[in-house]
């Protein structure tokens, strides 16, 4: 058919979505839609209920991604939110729809160039939801729709963009959040931000403070293409270097405990490992067989875990980057884990809602201490307290919850989350909780209580 005829069937569908959907949002504003519109029901859903949901329902998540609702659409896939509103050039789903990332979706046949023509536009047009869905945006500070059962939120910054990783200071005087594009470096006692570091491409999905908080690493990338670390110095805010590090997003990045080396995962299913001093290569773990997600150090350094969509954590050494063991006891995707201090127990959580606790053995072999069902859909962050007596899960039905690690009981069910809590931080004195919300809200509790808090402590 002729590029005239396509003209005039994109300009009709770009017509009728811009017309559904004025008025639009201002462009680039990387938050949720706000008020409502039918294009979502009218223009959208009807695709991909039609061509998407065989493979991206609750239970199936290919790709970690649920396409039922205008809800799970916005909470993502293993790589992150597939919409940025106003960018539909650089929302993952549009990328996967027109081809410029691979495997081309729906798998089959190409979605029609009017189809992909409609989705753009909306994505260009602020992506918004359905009004029911959509009482817990907070995109401007227009009268907000009611939020219903949610508690008042901490309104650090009410349009902020999605908090994708969290870190404290070992000193406990900082806390780093993570966001699209760019790094908050927060002063701990007031919650309030002392510096922007800006200069991420896309969604950063990793923060570590090196031990002696003297420097911050970043790790994120662009979907499909690349995975970037950067190094700032935290006193100034000089960025000290920045480098390639993989072939895909980076989903996972930490220093080693003693700081000499720092370790990056992706989902190029790669695990590599750098010398902080000069950014070299000292190493890459090959292993799994499918993106990993998650990496975690035992305190003395001696062991780097790591987890995936292979559903398998692995237990490596880092001095000679051969793997230990395989720990096979997840049913699905694993999506975090963590070290207690003693290095010995390990915590794995992910998509098939269950909490695991492993005992790692003194030369690195790991044996199931315990398991528990613990949250109504796919846990999505894990953390120990400091004290290592209790442990923090956080999951996609909104749920925080606090448990007793010995018995693995659970102490506190916290106030529902306004949005997923994709990552989770105590505060070295373990006196505070935090939480950074998919809203780009950050949450603090007390762990001791499960209540809300400000950000010094105080409650609210
Ligand atoms: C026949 C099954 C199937 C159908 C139908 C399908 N997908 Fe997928 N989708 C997959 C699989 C498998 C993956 C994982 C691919 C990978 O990561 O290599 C995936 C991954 C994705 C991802 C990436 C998610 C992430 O975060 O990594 C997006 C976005 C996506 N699909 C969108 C769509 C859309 C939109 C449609 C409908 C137009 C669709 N898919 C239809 C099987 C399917």
């Amino acid at each position: 058919m002729s590029t005239r005829f396509w003209r005039i069937i994109k300009l009709t569908a770009l017509l009728e979505v811009l017309l559904l959907l004025t008025p639009l949002l201002p462009a680039g504003h990387l938050v949720r839609a706000q008020s409502d519109s039918d294009g979502y029901t009218r223009v959208v859903a009807p695709i991909l209920r039609e061509r998407c949901i065989a493979c991206h329902n609750h239970t199936t998540r290919k790709g970690g991604l649920n396409l039922e609702s205008y809800d799970s659409l916005v909470a993502g896939g293993r790589r992150g939110t597939p919409i940025l509103p106003g960018k539909s050039g650089e929302s993952l789903l549009l990328k996967f729809i027109d081809g410029t990332m691979q495997p081309r979706m729906p798998l089959g046949d190409a979605l029609s160039d009017n189809e992909i023509a409609t989705i753009r536009s909306w994505i260009d047009a602020g992506a918004r939801g359905p009004a029911s869905e959509m009482a817990k945006a907070s995109a401007t500070p227009a009268p907000e729709p009611a939020r219903r059962e949610l508690p008042p939120l901490m309104p650090s910054r009410p349009s902020a963009s999605p908090i994708g990783s969290l870190a404290v200071s070992s000193d406990g005087s900082m806390i780093a959040v993570g966001r699209y594009r760019e790094v908050e470096l927060l002063d701990a006692r007031t919650g309030r931000v002392r510096q922007t570091l800006k200069g991420a491409g896309e969604q950063v999905r990793a923060l570590g403070f090196s031990p002696d908080g003297r420097l911050l690493l970043a790790g994120g990338g662009s979907p499909g293409q690349f995975g970037e670390v950067r190094l700032w110095e935290t006193a100034g805010g000089t960025e000290l270097r920045s480098w390639r590090a993989h072939r895909d997003n980076i989903t996972a990045a930490a220093f080693s405990p003693d700081g000499k080396m720092i370790a990056t995962a992706s989902y190029d299913k790669l695990i590599r490992l750098w010398d902080a001093g000069s950014g070299a290569e000292i190493r890459v773990l090959r292993d799994h067989t499918d993106a990993v997600f998650t990496l975690a150090w035992s305190a003395d350094g001696r062991f780097l875990a790591s987890g995936g969509a292979d559903r398998t954590v692995k237990i490596w050494d880092p001095s000679t980057g051969k793997r230990i063991s395989t720990l096979g006891d997840a049913l699905d995707a694993v999506n975090a884990i963590a070290f207690d201090r003693s290095g010995r127990l390990l915590a794995g959580v992910g998509a098939d809602r269950i909490i695991h606790l492993w005992q790692i053995g003194e030369s690195g072999e790991g044996r199931r201490l315990r398991s528990l069902i613990a949250h109504e859909d796919a846990i999505v962050a894990v953390t120990f307290a400091p004290g290592a007596k209790s442990l923090a899960t956080a999951a996609a039905d909104r749920s925080l919850k606090i448990w007793d690690v010995a018995t693995l009981t659970e102490t506190h069910n916290c106030e529902p989350q306004p949005d997923w809590a994709q990552s989770l931080a105590f505060t070295p004195d373990g006196r505070l909780l935090l939480a950074g919300r998919f809203d780009g809200s950050l949450g603090y509790y007390d762990p001791a209580t499960g209540r809300a808090r400000s950000a010094n402590g105080q409650t609210r």
